[in-house]
């Protein structure tokens, strides 16, 4: 990690009464954290227009069915912006193009100063920086969402331990498997009992290599036990990945039947 970036010492936390529902907002992007690093430039400078093309041509590739996108603007510049966008593992083309569209239009709202940027939506994700990250992983800001319901007592242990197995498995499964560039995240159901079914999914930016999207996923997993042990809910988010587990289904799903929980 980079810590001469500014953006790296900004920690953001926030929790959520109450875990967020897909269903309940289908047509318009939601908005979850956004970070502006308290760094900023002028009006008509180079950085600006450099910015200023990056965000264009931001918009109009993900009017271009693309799910993820990166990008240098100004790379021969005395100030070139790096930047990228990446939309949850699947939404549809048409959420990811929606999403996009927002995140262009909030930053030029909120953030327009502010040389080093990141939004979160719960759809997709954009940012932006005067250094390249492209390759690098970074954790933070972060800052995580969780539903404060607890899961029964006397299952508690065992659920820490199955939730921190199965997200370590499937983190190893795709950091290995996809090339460079391509989708990278990764969904699974698991059965833990009768009336329940766990679903949860794990995703990280597309440029990180194989060791750089397992250790994202690994640090984000380590943080479940600290921030989340044995709530029904929890999301973690950092800039280059991000891990996901509630008990009801927040991603459109695979046909294959949910595996059954080996220990509960
Ligand atoms: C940004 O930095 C300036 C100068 O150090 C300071 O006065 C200002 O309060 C800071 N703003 C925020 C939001 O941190
Ligand atoms: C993205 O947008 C830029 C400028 O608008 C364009 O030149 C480029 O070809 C687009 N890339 C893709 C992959 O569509
Ligand atoms: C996109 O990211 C890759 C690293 O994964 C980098 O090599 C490439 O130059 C970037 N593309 C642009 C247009 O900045
Ligand atoms: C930047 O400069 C290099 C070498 O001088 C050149 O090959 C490249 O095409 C230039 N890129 C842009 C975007 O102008
Ligand atoms: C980015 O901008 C900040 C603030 O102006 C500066 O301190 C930093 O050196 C710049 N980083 C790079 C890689 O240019
Ligand atoms: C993977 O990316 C990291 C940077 O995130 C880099 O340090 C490392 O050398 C890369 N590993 C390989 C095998 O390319
Ligand atoms: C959940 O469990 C923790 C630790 O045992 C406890 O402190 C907390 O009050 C419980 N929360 C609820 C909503 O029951
Ligand atoms: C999760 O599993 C890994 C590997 O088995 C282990 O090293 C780690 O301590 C476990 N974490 C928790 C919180 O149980
Ligand atoms: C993504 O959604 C599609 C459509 O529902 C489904 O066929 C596909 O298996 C899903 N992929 C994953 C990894 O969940």
């Amino acid at each position: 990690m980079n810590f001469s970036n500014p953006f790296s010492l900004h920690i953001v936390f926030l929790s959520m009464l109450s875990f967020l529902s897909l269903n309940s907002h289908a047509a318009d992007p939601f908005l979850l954290n956004q970070v502006c690093a308290n760094n900023t430039f002028s009006p008509n400078s180079i950085y600006q227009s450099n910015l200023n093309s990056l965000l264009s041509s931001i918009s109009s590739n993900a009017t271009q069915n693309l799910e993820f996108y990166n990008t240098t603007s100004g790379q021969n510049t005395s100030e070139p912006v790096y930047g990228l966008y990446d939309c949850r593992g699947n939404v549809t083309i048409q959420v990811c193009r929606t999403c996009e569209v927002a995140t262009v239009k909030e930053i030029k709202n909120k953030c327009s100063r502010e040389k080093i940027v990141v939004i979160w939506y719960d759809e997709c994700l954009l940012r932006y920086s005067n250094r390249s990250f492209f390759s690098t992983v970074d954790e933070k800001p972060r800052f995580w969402l969780l539903n404060r319901q607890n899961f029964t007592d006397d299952k508690f242990e065992l659920f820490n331990k199955l939730l921190n197995m199965t997200m370590i498995d499937l983190a190893r499964e795709i950091s290995s498997n996809v090339p460079i560039g391509k989708k990278k995240f990764g969904t699974k159901e698991v059965i833990i009992s009768a009336f329940q079914i766990l679903y949860y999914i794990v995703q990280y930016t597309p440029n990180l290599n194989s060791t750089g999207c397992n250790s994202c996923l690994l640090a984000a997993i380590n943080l479940l036990s600290w921030c989340c042990s044995g709530k029904l809910g929890c999301r973690i988010v950092f800039p280059s990945c991000n891990i996901r587990y509630q008990f009801h289904p927040f991603y459109r799903m695979a046909a294959t039947a949910p595996t059954p929980s080996p220990e509960l």
